[in-house]
């Protein structure tokens, strides 16, 4: 970042001494004021719950432009790299900062294949969990456990544990979120299959039993690596900003990651996806598109508390251009599938066509997401709704973990410690229990 020949100038009106704050410009966006020297000026904090106006660091792995609806992956547009690149290329990106050529592909691709098993004492974590436990606490208890393994990488300082705990969480998440899945099936754990892609490993590991072979499909193995693509990372989202003020603490990795699982569970983000899928449901159950008026006016009723899932976002004020990419792999999947009249791919249609055109969306700058069409192409795939965020989990495995090596890569950096405006009791003297 680079000092700004403008500065702002903070004066009060009740007379106390202006205060002159630098303004830093990244290489593009928007500029920053640094108020690291605020609170010992005028001993004052700033006040940003939800941080609508701050950036909490500086970063250089991706840029999103919310009104243009733009997001680049280390300045490569997502749309080019959903159809030109795989998953682990886009890995390769995030992680060191260029896509990788023949010979690197090659190399990175082998490095994470080798690492896809898990230690087999990972199983019977699982035996604790009821059969119905939701995937996304099996993951938040496995990804956690995942640090009792692995001694000679949890050294965060040292680049090269961050180096093989970053291939041993890429590698190993799909054999985990698998296995979470076979759990709930009651099926037994299929291993990795290395000579398998990244995504038909994942699809084998689901799908294939002891029983028969299976066969991937081409069409669903790319299908799943672009929604790895388009869920990899984006900026400082509320998961990232878990897993980077966890990491501040000099934790080990897999624990850092482990709080980006639990963090990205909430319906507000990552569970956005199974919520919407849900909404589909329970629209299609009161009588799917026919329906849909009745339930818009219920999303803009303040009082019902529902929610359109997997609309709105606090970057983009503009289509989410995840949930166009989205969208087409969903019209290729179903068409493949032969499930081009899909109703509940109709009704997501059906319910955005008239979002878009509703003042109270077109207002408040409300458009799709990437969980609006996420969930009926992982349906269609096979995917049952529970294991949705645990895919996105997945995917944002190399986002997160890019992003917190870049931080204990940034020698500015410090633990993460934000203050508050106080609004509770003043000091008072304790009563003995007879008098309270
Ligand atoms: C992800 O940050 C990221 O980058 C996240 C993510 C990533 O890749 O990491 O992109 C992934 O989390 C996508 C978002 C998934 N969540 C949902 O789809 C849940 C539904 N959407 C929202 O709850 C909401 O839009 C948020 C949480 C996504 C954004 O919330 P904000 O920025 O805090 O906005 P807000 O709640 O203040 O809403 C502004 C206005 C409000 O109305 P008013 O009070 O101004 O009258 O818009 C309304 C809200 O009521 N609104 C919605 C709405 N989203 C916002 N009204 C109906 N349906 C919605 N979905």
């Amino acid at each position: 970042m680079k000092l700004a020949d403008n500065k702002a100038t903070l004066s009060f009106s009740n007379g106390s001494p202006s205060v002159d704050l630098p303004i830093y410009q990244g290489s593009i966006g928007p500029d920053v004021i640094d108020i690291r020297k605020l609170y010992a000026q005028t001993g004052m904090f700033t006040y940003d719950p939800g941080f609508l106006s701050t950036a909490a660091t500086q970063s250089a792995i991706t840029y999103i432009d919310g009104d243009k609806g733009e997001l680049l992956y280390r300045g490569y547009p997502i749309e080019q790299l959903a159809t030109q690149c795989d998953f682990l290329e886009t890995c390769h990106l995030l992680l060191y900062g260029e896509l990788p050529n023949e010979q690197a592909k090659k190399t990175f691709t082998r490095t994470v294949t080798i690492h896809t098993m898990v230690n087999e004492q990972m199983q019977f974590f699982l035996r604790g969990f009821r059969r119905d436990a939701h995937p996304m606490a099996i993951m938040t208890g496995l990804v956690g456990a995942l640090s009792a393994f692995y001694h000679d990488s949890t050294d965060i300082n040292n680049p090269e544990h961050r180096e093989i705990a970053a291939i041993r969480l890429i590698a190993k998440m799909p054999t985990l979120v698998a296995m979470a899945y076979k759990y709930s099936a009651g099926q037994p754990y299929m291993y990795p299959k290395n000579a398998l892609s990244y995504s038909g490993n994942f699809l084998h590991m689901m799908f294939a039993t002891p029983c028969e072979d299976y066969k991937v499909s081409p069409v669903l193995e790319r299908a799943l690596d672009r929604i790895f693509i388009l869920h990899a990372d984006h900026e400082q989202n509320a998961s990232t900003s878990t897993v980077r003020l966890c990491g501040s603490s000099g934790t080990n990795p897999f624990a850092a990651i482990a709080a980006g699982v639990a963090c990205l569970w909430g319906p507000a983000h990552g569970g956005a996806n199974e919520a919407c899928l849900n909404m589909l449901e329970d629209i299609q159950r009161m009588g799917g598109v026919a329906k849909v008026g009745e339930f818009m006016n219920q999303v803009k009723d303040k009082n019902s508390g529902v929610r359109l899932m997997g609309f709105g976002h606090r970057v983009y004020k503009n289509y989410d251009p995840r949930a166009k990419l989205m969208q087409e792999t969903c019209k290729e999947v179903l068409g493949e599938l032969g499930l081009e009249n899909d109703p509940l791919f109709k009704l997501a249609m059906a319910l955005e066509k008239i979002a878009l055109e509703d003042d109270y969306f077109v207002q408040r700058k409300l458009y799709p997401n990437v969980d609006f069409y996420s969930g009926i192409v992982q349906r269609a795939i096979g995917i049952p709704v529970s294991l949705f965020t645990a895919i996105f989990a997945l995917a944002r495995t190399v986002g997160w973990i890019a992003q917190l090596n870049e931080m204990i890569g940034d020698p500015e950096y410090k633990i993460g410690r934000p203050r508050q405006l106080f609004t509770g009791s003043l000091r008072r003297d304790v009563k003995p229990l007879a008098e309270r």
